[in-house]
């Protein structure tokens, strides 16, 4: 089957993306064909500064190959590497009825938080549908806030079917299983936009020190906790063992236990976690030459399949000489 998903560079990634999405498209890399892409034009919906937009969409490459993308493998590219996408955009925007867009509840959200409504905002999902259709894509992993979109690619895809004849894969959305959403040090969902995050690589140091520093209730020492209402347990969960997670349950549920105690084991659980992973990245930072190789040689290998869905559809809908 063939995999695709795309993840934006809008800023550095962190452990909600991880383990959200990030963890799934590489456990999906092994038994499909996988298509992994940083969406960087998409990423300009929001009008990030340029220096700003060129770093992340690097630093996003470097974080994907460190935690085990593997580019043999893995067609692995930069969005811009393969413009094919915004011409396929363009003549899917033709056959999009603007209701349809306008019904997409993203793009209401991101203007109620503060981004500017523009066009490229408004079309987001179209060139979304480009990016999946133009590779014929089987299955679309993505977070259940997405669901949406993938619904707008299929009822443009078959649009264009009905319209010029059977060309386009409707693709089979995927969300992924759920891990819960994963709160941040303030207790809110981890989001760039909140400024809580936990990231990936960021200094060890720094990662224990937001550890440390998650908010908790001011249930005192003695006391019996929650584990399920508690910021640090959702935190710990996701890298203890089961047998561990298992005596930190019952020593919340039984008194007696502070938080900083369950703090300071969670902070080196997710440190050790981690890792491995780091020294990777950190190999990866000082070849930088390796990881453009790796982008260069994903866009040659997509491009190729892109042009020639394009060339389809140009004949298809009357772009021919
Ligand atoms: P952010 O909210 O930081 O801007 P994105 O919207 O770019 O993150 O998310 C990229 C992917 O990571 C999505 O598939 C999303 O479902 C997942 N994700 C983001 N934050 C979390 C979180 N706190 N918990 C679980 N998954 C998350
Ligand atoms: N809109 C997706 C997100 O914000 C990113 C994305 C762009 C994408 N193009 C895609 C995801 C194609 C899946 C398929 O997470």
């Amino acid at each position: 089957m063939r995999v695709l998903s795309g993840i934006q560079p809008s800023g550095k990634l962190h452990i909600g993306n991880y383990f959200g999405a990030m963890r799934q498209h590489l456990h999906l890399q092994h038994e499909n064909d996988g298509f992994y892409f940083i969406a960087d034009y998409h990423a300009m919906t929001s009008n990030p500064a340029p220096d700003d937009l060129a770093a992340r969409t690097f630093e996003v490459a470097m974080d994907y190959l460190a935690l085990g993308l593997n580019p043999q493998k893995t067609v692995f590219w930069r969005q811009s590497d393969v413009p094919e996408v915004i011409e396929l955009s363009w003549i899917l925007s033709c056959i999009t009825p603007m209701g349809l867009l306008q019904r997409c509840v993203s793009y209401k959200d991101k203007v109620a938080q503060g981004l500017s409504a523009n066009h490229g905002l408004f079309a987001y999902p179209v060139l979304q549908a480009a990016d999946i259709l133009i590779f014929k894509s089987d299955i679309v992993p993505v977070g259940a806030d997405q669901k949406q979109h993938i619904e707008v690619t299929r009822d443009i895809a078959e649009r264009f079917n009905q319209t010029y004849g059977e060309l386009l894969k409707p693709p089979a959305d995927h969300i992924l299983e759920s891990v819960a959403v994963v709160p941040g040090v303030d207790g809110r969902k981890m989001s760039k936009s909140y400024g809580n995050t936990i990231e990936i690589f960021e200094p060890e140091s720094s990662v224990k020190k937001k550890i440390m520093r998650i908010v908790t209730d001011s249930t005192p020492v003695e006391e019996p906790k929650d584990p399920d209402k508690c910021n640090v347990y959702a935190l710990l969960k996701l890298v203890a063992s089961p047998e561990e997670l298992t005596q930190w349950r019952e020593r919340y549920q039984a008194g007696g236990m502070g938080y900083g105690e369950v703090k300071k084991r969670t902070a080196e659980l997710m440190m050790e976690y981690f890792r491995p992973y780091r020294q990777k990245r950190q190999e990866l930072q000082n070849d930088i030459t390796y990881v453009k190789k790796v982008l260069a040689d994903g866009a040659a290998r997509a491009r190729a399949i892109a042009r020639n869905t394009l060339n389809e559809v140009r004949n298809a809908v009357g772009l021919r000489s």
